[in-house]
């Protein structure tokens, strides 16, 4: 299907809305505490009867220093010494996930995210990989999908030298904007070079993907000067591109509070930035995948959108719709069978649980039929702003038009708005309606129709 994504002020400013992200659905908010350790385990066991190839989740909490408008679960601190502990009850972790899971069943998917993954130094990052290694069996480098989250300021050619010899072949680099005003009150200073040096390194290295996270809406930002970044980074060319509008949430990420908001830029502004990204973007090459997120048409991302294989999960999009996805770590989140599991949030509660050899699930949430349906028709709108209602309706033996008349019922302003078009076989978000994927996708989320009052997500755009 053709890519395109049109930009419309007006119905932007329109539909502009708190909404969920949906990287999972039902969303986080959904969770509770019934979801425990025995729930937890019980979902592990009827997995392992579909043996389904496994993915992995590490969040590594600790960050060097902070970035103020950071909404990431991350623990500031210079403190190196933190890191041993933290790995040792990772390591037991590993231990206790790896018994809940047949050994047949391989890791196709594995992914360091943080806080700053780069924090640990070089012998922890070989030690980690390896005790990972030693509880499960991870695909080869060709099927394998292995990333992490770096941090240019943490890491050198050495690191990523390193980091390729111990099995990733993927990357994500933290950029924000080259702009050193920007930098200066968002507290990141980061050079151009520290970044092209992780960049040319990975190409040398032989990395499969790198992408490259931007944040517009920042301090002192402009068109003329966020362009100026984007330029740089085109000239680099990423596979891929993350441009994410930054959430200010002040009364809930406390070091936003150190943002002057006077220097954020108007909503205006943040638009205009916007409207000029995607279209230099889109001349550039990319293809808009949806929710922030740019490729190369060659990319695997765009590849699978294409194939209709495309899937999102809590690391974003993905190609690995198959896998069961284990969280290891503190606030990690899994998603087994029909369950989602967190972790602990609070580094002492994570390490009381591991010290007292329990597992550190402490909410979650199983899916019953419904949500199992819901999921499965936001998922297909949002991976590949189309959906087919004959194969939702086998696959869940539904009548499509019948289950979901109120979620149609709702889409009908946004149908003569024009962002979707909905017939008798399917629906199709429309060029102008891509941005707002998000708002298209609430009509069909059951638990956003019977809230009322604020429920704390941020924007859509
Ligand atoms: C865990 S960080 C990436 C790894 C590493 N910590 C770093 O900063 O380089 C994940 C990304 O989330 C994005 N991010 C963090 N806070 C955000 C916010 N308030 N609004 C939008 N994007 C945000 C940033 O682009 C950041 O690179
Ligand atoms: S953006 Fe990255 S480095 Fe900065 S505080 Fe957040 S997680 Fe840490």
């Amino acid at each position: 299907m053709e890519q395109g994504v049109s930009f419309d002020l007006d119905l932007i400013r329109r539909y502009d809305q708190s909404g969920p992200r949906y990287t999972s659905y039902p969303t986080a908010v959904e969770f509770d505490e019934s979801f425990d350790e025995a729930a937890y385990k019980a979902a592990c066991a009827r997995s392992n009867e579909s043996g389904r190839p496994l993915s992995l989740y590490f969040h590594i909490p600790f960050c060097d220093t902070v970035c103020f408008y950071c909404a990431c679960n991350k623990i500031a601190t210079k403190d190196r010494s933190l890191a041993p502990p933290y790995l040792e009850r990772v390591y037991r972790e590993l231990e206790m996930q790896s018994a809940l899971f047949d050994k047949s069943r391989v890791v196709e998917q594995l992914h360091w995210g943080g806080g700053t993954p780069t924090f640990l130094s070089h012998d922890q990052m070989v030690e980690l990989m390896d005790v990972t290694r030693r509880h499960f069996t991870l695909a080869d480098d060709e099927t394998g999908e292995f990333s992490i989250e770096i941090d240019p300021r943490e890491a050198d050619a050495s690191t990523v030298k390193l980091l390729r010899r111990i099995g990733f072949n993927r990357m994500s680099l933290g950029v924000q904007d080259f702009d050193e005003r920007v930098q200066a009150a968002v507290n990141r200073f980061q050079t151009e070079a520290q970044t092209m040096t992780v960049l040319e390194a990975a190409l040398a290295e032989g990395f499969r993907s790198t992408s490259i996270d931007l944040i517009y809406g920042l301090p002192f930002q402009s068109v003329e000067s966020f362009m100026k970044t984007l330029e740089r980074v085109i000239e680099v060319n990423p596979q891929r591109l993350s441009v994410f509008n930054y959430a200010h949430l002040p009364e809930r990420f406390k070091p936003q509070r150190r943002i002057n908001e006077a220097d954020l830029p108007a909503p205006q502004v943040k638009l205009d930035i916007l409207q000029s990204t995607i279209a230099r973007l889109t001349e550039a090459g990319y293809v808009f995948i949806g929710m922030d997120h740019f490729a190369r048409p060659d990319d695997e991302l765009a590849v699978a959108q294409r194939a209709g294989t495309l899937y999102r999960n809590f690391q974003g999009y993905s190609t690995h719709a198959h896998c069961d996805l284990i969280g290891i770590g503190v606030t990690s989140i899994g998603m087994i069978d029909n369950t989602y599991g967190q972790n602990r949030r609070e580094l002492p509660e994570y390490y009381a649980d591991i010290d007292a050899g329990r597992l550190p699930v402490f909410r979650g949430l199983e899916l019953n039929r419904d949500d199992l349906i819901r999921r499965d028709v936001i998922t297909r709108l949002i991976c590949h702003f189309q959906l087919d209602k004959a194969a939702v309706a086998a696959q869940w033996g539904i009548v499509f038009d019948d289950y979901f008349a109120d979620s149609l019922a709702k889409l009908k302003g946004m149908e003569e708005d024009g962002l979707v078009t909905v017939d008798a076989d399917s629906i199709r978000i429309q060029a102008r309606g891509r941005l707002l994927v998000r708002n298209i996708c609430m009509a069909f989320d059951a638990y956003l129709a019977v809230k009322t009052g604020p429920i704390g997500f941020s924007k859509v755009i």
